[in-house]
């Protein structure tokens, strides 16, 4: 019989994203609730291997559901990558009595889990990343919050563009995926969007920009994915061909900060919970996952190995209303 669980891990690992507090706080308050010891551990998978780590009581999460970033810190960590890093952060989990541990983080941070789990810790993963790009899942935590950012960002970007007749290139992270791009491409009413799912020519941009300029349009907004890249490339070939005026900007970093919205803030406090229940139910190595609205969850291998669609519907209608 497997041994009851008394003690869970947790820690935020990859890329930081907004609702991440909100996530680690559910975490930790749903097992205090079910009178389990909670530890935190700092800096994702690097703070096993240098066993940071802390006990965390309710008052540890207070106050945290509406901050960006995450209170536990995160890292990339190169060494816990390798089988000997594995085993030291295994060995580090054992002595501090953890039996289980809840995961926040991406793909990657989700692969780190599965290779803990086989040391015999059972392991839950909660999707965060502001790309959206988690194959299982509908949705990431962060995704919602960065949507926001970027289409405010890019709303004041207009206000310039428009006051200069100018045409701005403007770069949205997403890592390889187009989400949050074409996303963003269509609420902020992008008369361009070129994301790394969809094949383009610069022609036929410079052509419909030369073309909507004739018909009496006086600025533009290209939004380029990440994942596609060259801005500056893009604005001098712009202005080169369509005698244009145009500038690039990269967001950058300010999509992966700030205030989580009230999506991402309730769905992380569901999926904090849910990742608890799940341990709590002797369920183990799963991810939990937001699909067709509801909150369930898959086996991390599975999860792994999944594919995600692209709303081609998306691309379709940001072309048909910008013209
Ligand atoms: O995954 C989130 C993300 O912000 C991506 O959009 C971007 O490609 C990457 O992280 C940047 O990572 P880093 O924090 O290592 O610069």
């Amino acid at each position: 019989m497997a041994k009851e669980i008394q003690t869970i891990g947790v820690l935020t690992s990859g890329g930081d994203a907004p609702g991440m507090n909100a996530a680690l706080r559910a975490v930790v308050r749903a097992g205090l609730h079910y009178g389990k010891k909670m530890i935190g551990i700092y800096n994702g998978y690097k703070g096993l291997l240098e066993k940071d780590m802390k006990e965390l009581t309710y008052r540890d999460v207070s106050g945290i559901i509406n901050r960006g970033g995450t209170v536990l810190k995160t890292a990339r960590c190169k060494e816990f990558l390798t089988s000997e890093g594995i085993q030291k952060a295994a060995e580090n989990a054992k002595e501090a009595g953890i039996d289980a541990l809840v995961v926040l983080g991406g793909d990657g941070s989700f692969r780190g889990a599965l290779a803990l789990s086989q040391y015999g810790f059972p392991v839950i993963g909660i999707p965060c990343t502001i790309d959206n790009d988690i194959s299982c899942s509908d949705y990431t935590i962060g995704y919602d919050t960065a949507l926001n950012t970027a289409c405010d960002a890019i709303d004041k970007i207009r206000d310039s563009c428009s006051s200069h007749d100018r045409c701005s290139v403007v770069e949205v992270m997403g890592r390889n995926a187009g989400y949050l791009a074409i996303n963003v491409a269509v609420a902020a009413g992008a008369e361009v969007c070129l994301i790394p799912e969809k094949k383009f020519d610069l022609s036929d941009i410079m052509d419909k920009i030369k073309e909507t300029t004739a018909k009496g349009k006086t600025h533009f907004i290209v939004v380029v994915a990440e994942g596609v890249g060259g801005v500056d490339f893009i604005a001098k070939n712009v202005e080169k061909q369509t005698g244009i005026e145009a500038r690039p900007s990269t967001l950058g970093y300010i999509q992966r900060g700030g205030c989580p919205t009230v999506k991402d803030r309730v769905v992380a406090s569901k999926m904090g919970l849910k990742a608890i229940d799940l341990l709590l139910e002797g369920v183990a190595n799963r991810v939990v996952v937001y699909k067709d609205t509801k909150i369930v969850d898959f086996d991390i291998t599975e999860a792994l190995s999944m594919k995600k669609d692209f709303d081609n519907n998306l691309v379709e209608l940001a072309e048909i209303l910008t013209y």
